[in-house]
């Protein structure tokens, strides 16, 4: 959890207002603890998380945000914002509750098992993350959920502690084999940087970005992915597969020259092409954005797209429409590169573009997508924003 001087917090989002003003609705009083956590939008390297990849996500200003008190009864109350979802538990099991829950009670049991003490409360959480578009809405909710458990125990996870808990949590509650990416952007992404992350050592850098002439346009398909459908699962087993046959430990180990000289089953050759070009793409693609090469960070983004799409196989016609009328605009156009990002399958696109043009890439993506699908699309321009923090509204008083 960020501990910062109160004056130090970032403003508060719109949503995690909502969220306090929600709570003060239900229960009559203004709640305790406030936490919040961001969606991420990935840049580049995608599928590579589970790889031994590299990754360079960037946190989005939408966030799930929960506003939370003391219970004085047993059992711990949680609703949302719109009071179509609420759980009520005496023990944090998810055994009868909705399936939303275990990206809530999941986080809340590991944090237990960690050692955090945890007392009954009550919550109204609130969320602006698109869901299901592959913008990491489930890592939202386990991270404000764990950082709210610190708030409510005083006690701070360490950043990466923290983020494999609510990767486990995932894992084991809500039954999807996540990588790491999302749940560490969510934590540990500073304003106006991207995260490059290297899963293999699970370290990062925060590379600055954000502060230039460039934006982030995205573009949600509107078509809803699922992770837990079982298609994200095999191509983990094709690519761990794969890996086995090329006699390595790592993807790390295996180079391009290496790759082509072997002789896998096409469907895993494709696998293992994507995850070993894909952490190249990357790595190069860290280093345009040190120096602002928008042209060859594009170029990669493109390249990137193709490659999820052709070699992994996880777009889908709508993301390839949207992707292919951002590049039909072109840097003439204002855009320097556009790509699938997350878990694909449906979900957005994500454009880099020359902040100037914004509105008129917007309006070209909108009606031409429109046009081609007969879908209305969801188009916005995302801030690379902070990591998780929480507020405790009312520390203890020193005596
Ligand atoms: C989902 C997973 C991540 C990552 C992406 C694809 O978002 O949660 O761990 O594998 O898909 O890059």
């Amino acid at each position: 959890m960020t501990m910062l001087p109160s004056s130090a917090y970032p403003p508060l989002p719109a949503i995690a207002e909502e969220a306090r003003s929600a709570y003060i609705r239900r229960f009559g009083h203004p709640p305790r603890w406030l936490s919040v956590a961001p969606g991420r939008v990935n840049l580049i390297g995608e599928h590579v998380d589970y790889n031994d990849g590299l990754v360079l996500p960037v946190a989005i200003d939408r966030y799930t945000a929960m506003a939370a008190g003391p219970s004085n009864l047993d059992a711990t109350v949680i609703e949302s914002l719109d009071k179509t979802e609420s759980l009520q538990t005496t023990d944090f099991q998810c055994e009868g509750q909705p399936a939303w829950a275990a990206y809530v009670l999941g986080p809340l049991l590991l944090c237990q098992q960690h050692g955090l003490h945890l007392e009954s409360f009550k919550a109204i959480v609130a969320s602006d993350v698109p869901r299901g578009a592959g913008l990491s809405s489930s890592a939202a909710l386990e991270v404000a959920t764990a950082t709210l458990a610190e708030l409510m125990c005083g006690q701070s996870l360490e950043a990466l502690e923290k983020a494999r808990l609510c990767q486990r949590a995932e894992h084991e509650f809500a039954n999807v084999p996540c990588g790491i990416m999302d749940q560490a952007a969510s934590v540990a992404s500073r304003a106006n940087t991207a995260l490059l992350l290297d899963c293999q050592t699970e370290t990062w850098t925060n590379i600055p970005f954000g502060q230039s002439d460039v934006c982030l346009l995205i573009a949600n398909t509107n078509v809803r992915h699922s992770l837990a459908d079982g298609q994200y699962a095999k191509r983990r087993q094709e690519c761990d597969l794969a890996l086995r046959l090329l006699g390595k430990s790592s993807y790390r180990e295996v180079s391009s020259v290496a790759l082509e000289s072997q002789n896998l089953e096409e469907t895993l050759q494709k696998r293992a092409w994507h995850v070993v070009r894909e952490i190249a793409r990357t790595r190069e693609a860290a280093t345009a954005l040190e120096r602002a090469d928008w042209i060859r960070f594009g170029q990669l983004m493109n390249e990137s797209h193709l490659s999820l799409s052709e070699d992994y196989q996880v777009s889908c016609a709508e993301l390839d429409t949207m992707a292919r009328i951002a590049w039909d605009l072109g840097p003439t156009g204002g855009v320097f590169g556009s790509r699938m990002t997350g878990g694909g399958f449906g979900g957005c696109t994500v454009s880099l573009i020359l902040t100037a043009h914004a509105a008129t890439i917007a309006d070209a993506l909108q009606q031409a997508y429109h046009q081609e699908t007969g879908i209305e699309p969801e188009i916005f321009m995302a801030m690379p924003s902070e990591g998780a923090w929480g507020i405790d509204c009312e520390p203890p008083q020193k005596s």
